[in-house]
């Protein structure tokens, strides 16, 4: 499309909170679900555009852990989605030597739901462009609540030193272990917070927020994301 990025550099690893599909189907006068199935669709496409434009990681927030407390109606409609958009995915990951990785408490989900996340995470595995880092029944307090436990219990049974625990230690009980911290976050619909979103891993990620609805998100509003970004000076406690 239009914007040209001749010259910029490509963030690493972009970070999206997909926000407004209500919205976008309320302006409309449809059902909020059928904005949420406009949001899959650009999904999908953004999937493609950020393995074109080399992106190396990007990873969507599509159900948080705040996210069950929404009707049962829309939360089953959300569920159903899901189901028919990990089949497109594993083609759209197939097509593109996308490698799919989910982040979040799968356990939550139906049994036919897990099945589909591993076939798609081991289908992938070897794929060598895009990592594409799906977030689902995910949130940040929740992820890191799982990697304490789960370190406690280390130091419990004695694999584990606490005096020897580092920073390095903690992100690798999490799970984005092994995934680098975001570059760029990126929400649409306007909106000025996190909503539980990689609490611990956007400690130095520049933000960016559009008020364009997530159905409507498209090439030209990523690349302005990373023209902004290009833009800004970036420090890490003052030193670059
Ligand atoms: C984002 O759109 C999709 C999910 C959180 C599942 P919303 O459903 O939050 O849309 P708005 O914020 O109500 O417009
Ligand atoms: C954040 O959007 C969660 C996802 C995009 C999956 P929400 O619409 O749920 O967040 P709040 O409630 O506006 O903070
Ligand atoms: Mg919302």
């Amino acid at each position: 499309m239009g914007l040209n990025l001749d010259g910029m550099v490509v963030p690493k690893h972009v970070a999206l909170i997909l926000d407004g599909n209500g919205r976008w189907a309320k302006k409309r006068g449809l059902p909020r679900t059928m904005g949420h199935k406009e949001g899959c669709a650009t999904v999908e496409k953004t999937v493609e555009t950020a393995a074109r434009l080399g992106i190396e990681y990007l990873t969507v927030y599509g159900f948080s852990t705040e996210n069950w407390n929404r009707s049962a109606d829309e939360v089953g409609a959300l569920m159903q989605l899901f189901r028919y958009y990990m089949v497109r995915l594993l083609k759209v990951a197939k097509a593109n030597n996308v490698r799919v990785k989910m982040i979040g408490d799968r356990t939550r989900f139906d049994k036919d739901i897990i099945e589909g996340i591993n076939k798609l995470e081991r289908e992938t595995a070897d794929n060598t462009g895009l990592t594409f880092v799906i977030a689902v029944n995910y949130g940040g307090r929740d992820e890191i609540t799982r990697a304490v436990k789960r370190l406690a219990a280390d130091c419990a049974s004695g694999r584990l030193d606490p005096e020897t625990v580092t920073e390095g230690t903690v992100a690798s009980y999490l799970d984005t272990a092994g995934i680098p911290d975001p570059d760029l976050l990126i929400r649409t619909s306007g909106e000025l917070r996190l909503s539980n979103y990689l609490l611990w891993q956007v400690a130095y990620t520049e933000f960016y927020i559009t008020d364009c609805l997530w159905p409507d998100f498209n090439e030209d509003e990523l690349k302005q994301a990373i023209i902004a970004y290009n833009k800004r000076d970036r420090r890490f406690g003052g030193v670059k």
